[in-house]
């Protein structure tokens, strides 16, 4: 495999059902966080400028926009504007924007946000993507500004093992290796939350990470569409996978056997015998910068 273009590696695709599969993720995740902006994040200035980072379809500046004034400036960027929704379906304090976060920014925005946030880019970097984006991002910010990343860290827990296909979770076994092994030669990585912890507490001072936890103990409802969002998400880096491979990808023939897995899957599932564990990493850091003394 040659080099890598973050663009055409994005292990997702963008099409409108994974628009409307984002949509409901940030509705799981608000509702297991119960916040968007972590409460230790000051909203207090009418003249707020906030940016949204890896935006995606925009839809967490869309929510974030109806608990502010206003006034406050809201600005997404992404690799990609084709999930961006048309200007008109958005606030007017919203503005979305083409931007690499892997390259730098403008200079006109350097040093001009209070807060950044960014969400879910698992499957989208690479190893050395995460630490080049926190130094990019940090070049935004105004001194003493804050940055939020919230990173999931999707695991599959299996209480029947995996070795026989008489296990009542052998198709989720399959699917979690199949998962491991596509995103491990494409180096794109599945959870990154305690890495994060760790750059943060390099580059940034007065930091702060906190796990929420969702998994079997949470609302039976809570807990079914985490899996079902989960499986779609899934759904979504095999197709994307073989697009990428030509038709075929090592250990997947093509798509059919990939709907064979995941129809297996969703018996598996609701025989309620393995799901999804998410746990979210909510990393909040601070950009201080002391004030010098006066000679
Ligand atoms: C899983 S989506 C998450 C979107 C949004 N943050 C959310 O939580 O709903 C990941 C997003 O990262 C974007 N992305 C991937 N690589 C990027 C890069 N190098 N620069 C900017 N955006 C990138 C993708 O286009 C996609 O919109």
């Amino acid at each position: 495999m040659g080099s890598i273009n973050n663009e055409d590696f994005y292990l997702l695709q963008r099409g409108d059902f994974e628009s409307k599969r984002l949509n409901l993720q940030h509705f799981i995740w608000r509702s297991s966080l119960n916040f968007l902006l972590h409460p230790s994040i000051p909203l207090t200035s009418p003249s707020l400028r906030i940016a949204d980072l890896a935006t995606g379809s925009g839809f967490w500046l869309t929510d974030l926009a109806r608990t502010l004034p206003p006034t406050a400036y809201l600005h997404g960027y992404d690799i990609s504007t084709s999930q961006f929704p048309a200007q008109c379906l958005l606030p007017a304090n919203i503005t979305l924007q083409q931007q690499d976060l892997l390259s730098p920014f403008p200079t006109s925005v350097l040093g001009s946000y209070d807060v950044l946030h960014l969400r879910a880019l698992s499957f989208a970097f690479g190893k050395n993507d995460w630490e080049r984006c926190l130094q990019n991002a940090i070049k935004l910010l105004k001194p003493n500004g804050y940055i939020q990343w919230d990173e999931p860290q999707l695991s599959l827990t299996l209480p029947f093992g995996i070795s026989s296909p008489k296990s009542p979770t052998f198709h989720m076994a399959i699917v979690r290796a199949l998962l491991f092994s596509i995103s491990q030669k494409m180096d794109r990585q599945i959870s990154h939350g305690p890495t994060l912890t760790h750059l943060f507490s390099t580059y940034l001072q007065a930091t702060s990470s906190t796990i929420h936890r969702n998994d079997a103990n949470a609302s039976p409802l809570l807990l079914q569409n985490i899996n079902e969002n989960a499986l779609a998400a899934v759904k979504g880096v095999f197709y994307r996978a073989l697009e990428i491979g030509g038709g075929t990808i090592e250990g997947l023939g093509g798509e059919d056997e990939a709907e064979s897995l995941l129809a297996g899957i969703m018996v598996e599932m609701a025989g309620e015998k393995a799901w999804w564990t998410q746990e979210m990493y909510v990393v909040v850091g601070r950009n201080v910068v002391c004030a010098t003394p006066e000679a």
